[in-house]
Parts: C-alpha cells; structure tokens; sequence
C-alpha cells in the first residue's frame, strides 16, 4: 500500500482560498481528462481532515438541499477531527483524532495492496510525512495565482528527499508532478 497525497494546487501553492473556496479549480480541467479515474482505481482508503470533509458535504454534496447527492467515495474514509460531524447514509466515515498512525495502521489492514489516498489538507499530509508514512505527493499544478491561501504542503523538505517521477501535461491550464519521498524514519 502507497500513501499518496493527491491533490490540485495554485500556481503559487495554494489548494483553496482561505475562506475555502475551490471555485478557482473546476474551470481548469475536466477531471475526466486527468489522471484521476485511474489514480482512483488503486484507492483502497483514503484520509482527510475535518475542513476537506465538510466541504465536501456542503460544497461537493449540498447536504440539506434539494440537490443533495450522494457521497462520492466507495471505500472506508477516515476523518480527522476534534469535532462531531454529520454523518451521510452508507458512508463508511471514522471520525479519529490525535497521531495519524492509528488511521494508517486501521487502513492498512482494510486496503491490502490498495493504496491510501490522502486527500487534504495539506497539513494533514505534512502529519503523514512527519510520522515517516508519506510515500508519493501527487501535484496537479493550475495556470492560476491566488496569492495568498491554504499552502499545499505546509512543510520543509530539502533536496534530496523528493524524487520526480513523472512530469505529465493534461491541457494549457493543468500539469501534473508526481514525486517520490524518501522516508529515512
Ligand atoms: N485543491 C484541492 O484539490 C483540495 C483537496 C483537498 C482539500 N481542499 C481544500 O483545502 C482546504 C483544506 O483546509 P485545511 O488545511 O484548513 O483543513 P483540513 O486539513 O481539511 O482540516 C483541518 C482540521 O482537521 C482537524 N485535524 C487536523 N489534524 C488533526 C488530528 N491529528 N487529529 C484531530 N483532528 C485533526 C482540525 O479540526 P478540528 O480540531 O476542528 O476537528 C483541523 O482544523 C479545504 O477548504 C478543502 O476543501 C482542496
């Protein structure tokens, strides 16, 4: 199982606005034209924190509304959160604080050879990469600035620690980096 940070970014390293906007991002790409679908094929769990989760159920699901839909995800997720939350019918939500070595150790067991999506934020990758967990960052770079937002990867990594793997244009507004982590923990 890898554990991979996969997410879309600024120009300037930015994945939303600071009041958590994401509207500067659904112009840039047709998600079907990236790598997402098979990116998401090999996810086997995946990790988030508790302001990318409840975007997702405002924004992504318009939970309360008369467009509510469904939740978007097939396989366990794993909230992290000092907070309840709302929880969508047939979800598999688990709401976990504190180190993020317990929900790796809980999605190991469940993901077998699939890997571990970490889908946001960026800090919430950074606790991966602190406990030594982080294998891949995955980086789908838009042709816009925001100048200032939430950072992408809010951490210091010096060379050489992240090794370019791939290097891949989708369109004139999308390119996408993926690097590999070296772990010495
Ligand atoms: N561009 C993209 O592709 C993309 C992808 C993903 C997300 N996003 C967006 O990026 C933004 C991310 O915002 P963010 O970085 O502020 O939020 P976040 O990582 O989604 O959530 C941060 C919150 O999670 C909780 N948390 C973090 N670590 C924890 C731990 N170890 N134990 C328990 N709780 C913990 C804390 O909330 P509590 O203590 O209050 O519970 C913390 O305030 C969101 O707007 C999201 O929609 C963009």
């Amino acid at each position: 199982m890898l554990t991979q940070y996969y997410t879309a970014s600024t120009l300037d390293g930015f994945i939303a606005t600071t009041d958590h906007s994401l509207d500067w991002l659904f112009p840039l790409a047709d998600i079907s034209t990236t790598s997402y679908p098979s990116f998401y094929n090999e996810v086997g769990a995946i990790v988030m924190g508790a302001s990318t989760y409840e975007w997702i159920l405002q924004k992504g699901m318009m939970i309360g509304t008369p467009d509510e839909t469904e939740w978007p995800y097939n396989m366990p997720c794993w909230v992290l959160s000092h907070q309840q939350h709302v929880i969508p019918q047939g979800a598999d939500i688990r709401i976990t604080q504190g180190d993020v070595r317990n929900a790796y150790n809980e999605a190991f067991k469940i993901s077998g050879d699939r890997n571990l999506w970490i889908v946001g934020g960026g800090d919430i990758a950074g606790q991966f990469f602190d406990a030594g967990l982080l294998d891949e960052l995955i980086i789908q770079i838009g042709s816009v600035t925001l100048g200032n937002g939430i950072k992408v990867f809010p951490r210091e990594i010096l060379f050489p620690r992240l090794k370019l793997i791939s290097c891949e244009k989708f369109s004139e507004s999308m390119v996408e980096l993926r690097y590999k982590v070296s772990n010495f923990e």
